[in-house]
């Protein structure tokens, strides 16, 4: 018989895993409060991307995937994976989530089971969070009687080349045994684990890799700005940087950062900083100053580009290509598009917003949905291209006979100009 897995929360982290073991041969129960995403899994219709219908079809086909929201379903499970969200509420991490799915994983945990937490978190969370409520709940002990790790997820929506199986995976244990079982499980799931010494380490890999990009992207977005006060075009000098083999990574600006990650992961690593060791953690509060005051540069910008014409923001109709926080997802959480329309709204333009991937609940009511066709192009007295969906008209846009400002550097024509 199949060794049974339940994957907690079937979202953009949860869903790619559970499906990936079905294909390794679990039998898979992929719990789920939302019963409308429960309800359309099992119908086989997928709302992350990088899960095709076809994929989830065919796991459901194999008779070892379903989705459920009865907790009746976790029982008997051998290997338990939690990946719910961890957000930040009132300036601090809100661990809600893990809590109440540690505890309603506890009653169901069985000597010899394994658990394992994957939502992103401050170093500390496995052992001293999830291990305590599942003792709790179960009456047994870490280590001792049941197993238990971290492994962060480093899913990149959207991404074709590095995909769930291809990309290393970070393991680790509250123990040795602990460690072995986690490792064993994604040696099945991926080409390549990478084992650590303990959960902690294994915690702040993660942080560390999204502090790193937040920070470097924070870091071409200022200089974007200045080089743009000194006539200097800053993309060109970051292509040039990029030949250098060696001590470069390229990371290129943009109109700010969204998603469920860059957002919010480095501050769950500041947050810990300033209440463990009462120090603030610089480059984080740094970065996250630049990141978020981006839409507000880009507004600054939409109004020197209209004021050459002779035009306020007031009464101007403003084209915006792009809702979602990265190219080819539908993605819109913490999206920087949104701060940046309403302050478009706010200062009295008429905002319409093409996306083809963002369901339409997600479109802030203040602004009206476009196809971005021609005669939207036509109707337009200046066009924001935010993010590179590969929908778009690249061409069409480049031409337009408005100002266009491209925040991502993908267009090129007479009226564009970049960040
Ligand atoms: N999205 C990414 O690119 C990404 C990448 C790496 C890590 N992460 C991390 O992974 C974690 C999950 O992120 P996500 O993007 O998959 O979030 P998500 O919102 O897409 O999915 C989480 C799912 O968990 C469900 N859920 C919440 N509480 C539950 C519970 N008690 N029981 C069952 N289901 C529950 C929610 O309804 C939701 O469907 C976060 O910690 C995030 O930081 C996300």
């Amino acid at each position: 018989m199949s060794e049974r897995v339940v994957v907690i929360g079937q979202g953009y982290v949860g869903l790619p895993v559970a499906v990936r073991a079905v294909e390794t041969g679990f039998d898979v129960v992929g719990f789920e409060v939302d019963t409308e995403k429960v309800k359309n899994l099992n119908a086989g219709s997928s709302h992350v991307e990088d899960i095709t219908d076809e994929r989830l079809a065919a796991a459901l086909a194999t008779g070892r995937y379903r989705s459920s929201n009865e907790v009746a379903d976790l029982a008997g499970f051998d290997i338990a994976v939690i990946s719910v969200p961890t957000p930040m509420a009132e300036g601090a991490p809100d661990l809600s989530y893990i809590e109440s799915a540690s505890q309603t994983l506890a009653p169901f945990l069985r000597s010899g089971a394994t658990v394992i937490l994957e939502s992103t978190t401050y170093p500390g969370t496995t052992e001293e969070l999830c291990g305590p409520l599942l003792e709790e709940g179960s009456g047994l002990k870490m280590g001792a009687d049941f197993h238990l790790g971290y492994s962060p997820e480093r899913i990149d929506p959207g991404n074709q080349t590095y995909r769930l199986e291809n990309t290393p995976k970070v393991v680790s244990g509250v123990d040795a045994a602990s460690l072995a079982q986690v490792q064993a499980f994604f040696d099945r799931l991926v080409e390549r684990t990478v084992p650590v010494s303990g959960t902690r380490e294994a915690e702040l890999t993660k942080l560390l890799e999204n502090t790193f990009r937040h920070v470097n992207i924070a870091l071409v977005n200022e200089l974007a700005m200045f080089a743009h006060d000194l006539g200097i075009d800053v993309w060109e000098s970051i292509d040039a940087a990029s030949t250098k083999p060696f001590g470069y990574m390229r990371f290129t600006p943009g109109p700010g950062v969204g998603g469920h990650c860059l957002p919010i992961d480095p501050s769950y690593l500041s947050w810990q900083i300033e209440r463990s060791l009462g120090q603030t953690f610089r480059f984080v509060e740094l970065a996250n100053d630049v990141n978020s005051h981006m839409p507000d540069y880009v507004v600054r910008r939409v109004q020197h580009l209209l004021n050459d014409m002779e035009r306020s923001v007031k009464g101007s109709k403003v084209l915006v290509f792009g809702l979602a926080y990265k190219a080819n997802t539908g993605d819109a959480r913490e999206t920087p598009a949104i701060p940046l329309c309403t302050q478009l709204v706010e200062l009295g333009a008429v905002v319409s917003v093409a996306d083809p991937h963002v369901a339409d609940r997600q479109f802030p009511a203040i602004v009206t949905r476009v196809e971005g066709s021609a005669s939207d192009l036509a109707d337009a007295d200046l066009i924001l291209f935010l993010v590179e969906h590969a929908e778009f008209d690249r061409a069409a846009i480049s031409q337009a006979r408005v100002p266009v400002l491209d925040c991502r550097r993908a267009l090129d024509g007479p009226t564009v100009s970049h960040l």
